[in-house]
């Protein structure tokens, strides 16, 4: 413990006796809980400093950490500061997501808000407002319009998060500025040894009994959030946020508020999916009709891309062809999947397309892409084609030209785009996750809805919870999906990377991880040097295990990444056409952080159930028992299992497909290969 903080312990205790002191210490400390007061927030004065605190039932999970603010050309707020006002409130909301992992989410929190003066000259002002609920907190802070504050540049967010355990992280750098991206794999180590990682942050104390995420909610025109390591193995994490090519983080002007700073928590890891505490501090929807925005999935001229056997430019193996387009608008018209990305189809992509951003047309398609011939074939087979716009980073050339092509997207009746940013630094050398990408992806959102087009962002800045307030911002991909098992240097992303995922990056949001690779082997791909040799990247898992992923990994846009003839002639294939993408309800049966999980979730207006059961390199084994199925009511689960001798080395192909009556009444024995996964249907019997 802080010995500042036994010494407050001990003025608290003096003050009964002491009715002056009393009045010191209310001015200089204020406390609010969660609804069901587990979660306690203590926000204090010392030497001058504001500090805050969390305690979880009585252990303390936060010990004092700093709040503050560096400015340019400004001292920082950090001292001098003095509580001049507390006031409270309590909100109890249930409000309806359009789409998403749940249908209805509450919003139950008290909130505190502490105004701070600064007693020293120039006597700015500020707000903390903390909001406690029972699954984490939020605070920001808020700068109203002033005389010694009107417009600033932030040099540094002076925000700690000082971890009472040294708890163990599930956590990817930050600090790469030539890989500038989230696409790394998970390492695990205490938190005393950090160094600098991006959020969402997730932390299980030592003794197991929490487990926490640090990330941000509701960044709109700031920064994004990483979290430097203690320094001198203390257990404080900092804020740093991306910069501006000059260093500069943030520019704005009061009244200004900053994102939210959160903290999720819970007792057991199953019970952080799905993670609501962002969507909470984020504002309602402004779009006012939600109804065309609809999840689905997706077939795409894609994969063949990654393996190697069609290529985005122009020349022999282009894949953007309209005979090409035609044929996979065809099978995503006879299989029930709802839309086809094509990938290439604009001019742009001859020669090195990171270097020569500004070469992409974003209304020009390559001659042989029929686009309005094909925007009709598709309409008339009731399929969406999927616009895909890399701008390769190439942010002022997308947006000159972003009116012209939303309005031609529109007016051929497309409303979905994939957009890509692959590319290190921006602009003139700003941070890919800097306020300049910031503002600029809210630019974008704001045009696409009002344009009426549904995103899919690549290379995107972290999910804070934007779908509430623009349902139109729909998936994204931000961490290491399965492009990474065509061709990664290390082979292709090794078989714990999911089960780490679904408790760390998809705390955020909906990823495009793009399931369902069926030919694991990649026996129609070809490297450049010719046959593809039994040690290059593919996936390492196995079939089953592609199955569960749709299930596991929630997107409302989810892909069936394979070429279309590798689903031919395949029965394991009816579980993709099945499979719903959006939900009513989702449980998380079991899981362990690295291990595996175990995921049900009930389709939106739907009675029917689809559990996901995924493992890392070791086999598994689980009895779980149906009881959230209705009472009463019949059903038939259709499993899709690891077959006999499966494993994700040596013979990932294997899928046993049987089916059986169950109810709430039946237990399930799921059995995991190696690197193996687990897709059950569970429908109403007819
Ligand atoms: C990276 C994206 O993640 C991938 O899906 C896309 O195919 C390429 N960039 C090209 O835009």
């Amino acid at each position: 413990m802080h010995t500042w903080l036994r010494c407050t312990t001990r003025v608290v205790a003096l003050s009964i006796t002491a009715a002056t002191l009393l009045t010191t210490i209310a001015a200089t400390q204020a406390r609010v809980a969660s609804p069901d007061g587990r979660n306690q927030v203590t926000v204090e004065i010392h030497d001058g400093g504001l500090y805050y605190s969390l305690n979880r039932d009585t252990h303390p999970l936060f010990l004092p950490s700093r709040l503050g603010m560096a400015f340019r050309n400004a001292p920082p707020l950090l001292d001098s500061l003095r509580i001049t006002d507390t006031t409270r409130s309590t909100h109890d909301e249930t409000w309806t997501q359009p789409w998403g992992e749940v249908a209805r989410v509450r919003d139950h929190h008290n909130e505190l808000r502490v105004s701070v003066v600064e007693t020293a000259s120039p006597g700015r002002r500020f707000t903390v407002a903390f909001r406690v609920f029972d699954d984490g907190v939020g605070f920001r802070y808020e700068f109203p319009e002033q005389p010694g504050l009107g417009e600033f540049a932030i040099t540094d967010e002076l925000t700690e998060f000082t971890l009472e355990d040294d708890a163990r992280a599930w956590w990817i750098p930050s600090n790469r500025p030539r890989l500038d991206r989230s696409e790394m794999l998970f390492s695990e180590s205490p938190v005393s040894v950090l160094d600098s990682v991006q959020t969402p942050l997730t932390l299980e104390t030592r003794d197991g009994r929490t487990f926490v995420v640090i990330h941000e909610a509701n960044l709109v025109d700031y920064a994004r959030m990483f979290l430097a390591g203690p320094r001198m193995q203390s257990r404080t994490l900092r804020v740093a946020l991306a910069p501006y090519a000059d260093g500069t983080k943030v520019y704005g002007r009061t009244p200004f508020v900053t994102p939210w700073r959160t903290i999720q928590l819970a007792d057991r890891a199953t019970e952080l999916a799905p993670s609501v505490l962002g969507l909470n501090l984020n504002p309602p929807s402004v779009v006012p009709n939600t109804s065309w925005i609809k999840p689905m999935k997706y077939v795409g001229i894609w994969w063949g891309m990654h393996i190697g056997t069609m290529t985005w430019s122009s020349g022999p193996k282009h894949g953007a062809t309209t005979a090409n387009t035609k044929r996979y608008i065809d099978f995503a018209a006879a299989n029930g999947l709802g839309g086809v990305l094509v990938e290439g189809w604009n001019v742009g992509w001859d020669g090195d397309w990171i270097q020569n951003r500004n070469a992409f047309s974003f209304t020009k398609p390559y001659p042989d892409y029929d686009l309005p011939e094909l925007a009709r074939y598709a309409h008339q087979k009731g399929v969406k084609l999927i616009v895909h716009n890399e701008t390769s980073g190439g942010l002022e050339n997308y947006e000159r030209q972003m009116d012209s092509a939303f309005a031609l997207y529109h007016s051929l009746g497309l409303d979905a785009i994939k957009s890509g940013y692959v590319t290190d630094l921006v602009g003139e050398g700003h941070s890919h996750y800097g306020q300049y990408m910031v503002r600029h992806h809210r630019r974008v959102i704001e045009k696409a809805a009002q344009y009426g087009i549904m995103l899919d962002v690549h290379e995107p800045i972290h999910d804070t919870g934007e779908r509430r307030t623009y349902p139109n911002m729909m998936s994204r991909e931000g961490a290491r999906g399965q492009e990474y098992n065509a061709w990664s240097a290390e082979g292709g992303n090794p078989p714990e990377h999911e089960t780490i995922l679904f408790f760390t990056r998809m705390l955020d949001g909906p990823m495009d991880f793009t399931p369902g690779i069926f030919d694991i082997l990649i026996e129609r791909g070809q490297s450049d040097r010719g046959a593809r040799r039994p040690w290059e990247p593919r996936p390492r898992t196995t079939l089953a295990k592609q199955l569960a992923l749709y299930v596991v990994l929630y997107s409302p846009l989810q892909m069936a990444a394979d070429l279309p003839e590798n689903y031919e002639h395949q029965p394991a294939f009816q579980f993709i056409r099945d499979v719903a993408v959006d939900w009513d309800t989702t449980r998380v049966l079991a899981g362990k952080i690295g291990d595996y999980v175990i995921v049900a979730r009930r389709e939106r207006n739907g009675p029917s159930w689809y559990v996901g059961a995924i493992t890392d390199e070791e086999g598994r084994t689980f009895d779980i028992p149906l009881s959230f199925l209705s009472p009463g009511r019949k059903y038939v689960a259709e499993i899709y299992a690891d077959g006999p001798g499966a494993n994700w080395l040596t013979n990932p192909l294997p899928v046993a497909i049987s089916k059986g009556p169950v109810d709430s009444r039946s237990r399930v024995h799921i059995v995991l290969a190696p690197g193996g996964g687990q897709a059950i249907r569970i429908r109403p019997a007819r």
